[in-house]
């Protein structure tokens, strides 16, 4: 099949990779000039595991191109997937890039023929498809629905871990405005195997807000019960959520051993959640609520909880250090999560902030970021280009991503430099690492806050 992707970046151009190693002929279209030599030379723009290598090889054996020329990557193609971004703009996504593709599609179509398909894979609220991107294109290609197919389909990947989960979908939801549209679709993903689920263009929108949606539930919840466990003496949040996850509800036995799913680990306290996804969809479901007129008081509070947990964390700081201003807090990762470059939404951010206006002096170290994206987000100044440097003369290291480069250091040569050896572990993700004596550990969700290290070296 011959298939065109509007937007290249972390969804499109994965999708577009991954059906070009599937035995798609894909074209990807940028409008970021930049963009497009860069990944023409085999290289990503992004940091994103196994796909550089991917990308490469699509590109050498002519199933992959990219170019910023609409007309060019649609012609002869039956789908053209929409994954431009809907960043969020304010409390709802900003919708500017997908009304630019769906009229520039549109205008594509008004002097071809044959069949075509429009896929949005971008996020959206419920109704978009539909109500804008349907009429777009009908509008300006002066061709009637059901002349060109539309479909919504949703994706699930996760950065850090991308290629993997779109290789290896658990599903593929297919919103259809007609069956004919949904066949095209079925036939782009012929060689994945899993279910794939036909439903409404609505219904698909939603089942996307409905899982980012319980992920960021599940986060705030273990964050709640983490906050409530540390200002109860004696409670520890590791030692609560244990107990929640053997509950074989959660956590079955299949032929005597414990399954252990994934979802799991999103019960867990951490710093709160972040990234381009997770809170943007939560807060573009709660404005389509309150457009319908329709409470979402569960949502409200999972983003409420989730603001609050910044200023949770800085409190542990303040307590451990016993105050701020003036002290020096190295802070341990940047992006959102592990795994990933991304800064969009990080509550490593969030943290730096707040430390910042309470007067304490941060600098910051993250393994993955490169230093340009550190200065376009305004950060240069304060990233250091190693963990021994970040952590030099500083008063405590606060971490907030689990980066392999954090659990594995030599923890004894990289606190012997810090003004005072205190850590305090946002993700609790080194409670099982052997520290020096010397260091004071916080992980949290503690009442009582000061780990005594069982393990010491
Ligand atoms: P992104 O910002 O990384 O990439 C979007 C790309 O689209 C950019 O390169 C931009 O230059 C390009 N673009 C914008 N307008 C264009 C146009 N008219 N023509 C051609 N190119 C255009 O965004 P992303 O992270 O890939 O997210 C895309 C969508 O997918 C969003 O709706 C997001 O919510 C959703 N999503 C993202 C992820 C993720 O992990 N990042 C996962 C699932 C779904
Ligand atoms: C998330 C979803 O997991 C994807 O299914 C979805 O496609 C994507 O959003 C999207 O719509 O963009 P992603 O943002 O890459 O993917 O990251 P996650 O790994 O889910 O992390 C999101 C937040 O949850 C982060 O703040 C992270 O620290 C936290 N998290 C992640 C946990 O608390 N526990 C985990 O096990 C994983």
């Amino acid at each position: 099949m011959i298939v065109s992707i509007v937007g290249a970046g972390y969804v499109g151009l994965v999708t577009g990779a991954c059906l070009a190693s599937r035995g798609h002929d894909v074209r990807c279209v940028d409008v970021s000039e930049e963009r497009v030599r860069l990944i023409r030379s085999g290289a990503v723009p992004f940091h994103e595991p196994g796909l550089d290598g991917l990308l490469r090889e699509v590109l050498a054996c002519g199933r992959f191109s990219v170019t910023t020329d609409l007309s060019a990557a649609m012609e002869g193609s039956s789908i053209s997937v929409i994954a431009v971004g809907t960043p969020a703009n304010g409390e709802e996504p900003d919708l500017s890039f997908l009304r630019a593709a769906a009229e520039q599609i549109g205008a594509e179509l008004r002097s071809r023929r044959g069949y075509h398909v429009v896929a949005v894979k971008s996020t959206v609220a419920p109704g978009t498809t539909r109500e804008i991107v349907k009429d777009l294109v009908q509008r300006v290609s002066g061709i009637h629905a059901g002349e060109f197919g539309l479909c919504m389909n949703p994706e699930f990947l996760r950065e850090g871990s991308a290629v993997e989960d779109f290789m290896n979908p658990d599903r593929i939801i297919i919103g259809e405005l007609d069956q004919e549209s949904g066949r095209v679709m079925e036939g782009l993903y012929e060689s994945f195997d899993c279910e794939k689920l036909h439903v409404g263009l609505e219904e698909a929108e939603l089942t996307k807000y409905a899982s980012n949606s319980l992920l960021s539930t599940l986060i705030s919840f273990s964050n709640e019960l983490g906050a409530l466990c540390e200002s109860t003496p004696g409670a520890d949040i590791e030692k609560v959520m244990q107990g929640l996850h053997l509950d074989h509800r959660l956590n079955p036995r299949q032929g005597g051993v414990r399954v252990s799913p994934q979802i799991l680990t999103y019960l867990r306290a951490g710093i709160g959640f972040g990234g381009s996804c997770l809170p943007k969809d939560v807060n573009a479901l709660r404005t389509y609520g309150r457009r319908r007129g329709v409470p979402t008081p569960v949502l409200d509070a999972v983003m409420t909880t989730n603001a609050r947990r910044a200023e949770q964390i800085v409190a542990i700081v303040e307590t451990a250090l016993g105050g701020l201003a003036g002290r020096t807090i190295a802070v341990l990762g940047l992006a959102f999560k592990a795994g990933t470059d991304d800064l969009r939404s990080s509550p490593a951010l969030a943290l730096l902030s707040l430390l910042r206006a309470r007067d304490a002096n941060v600098r910051a170290y993250d393994p993955i970021v490169a230093r340009e994206a550190a200065a376009k987000a305004g950060l240069e100044h304060l990233c250091e280009g190693d963990l021994e440097s970040v952590l030099e003369g500083a008063d405590a290291a606060l971490l907030t991503t689990a980066d392999p480069v954090f659990l594995g250091a030599d923890w004894v040569r990289m606190t012997s430099s810090m003004r005072s050896a205190i850590l305090i572990d946002g993700r609790n993700a080194l409670r099982s690492v052997n520290l020096p004596v010397s260091v004071r550990y916080y992980p949290i969700g503690r009442g009582g806050l000061f780990l005594e290290l069982e393990t010491v070296i």
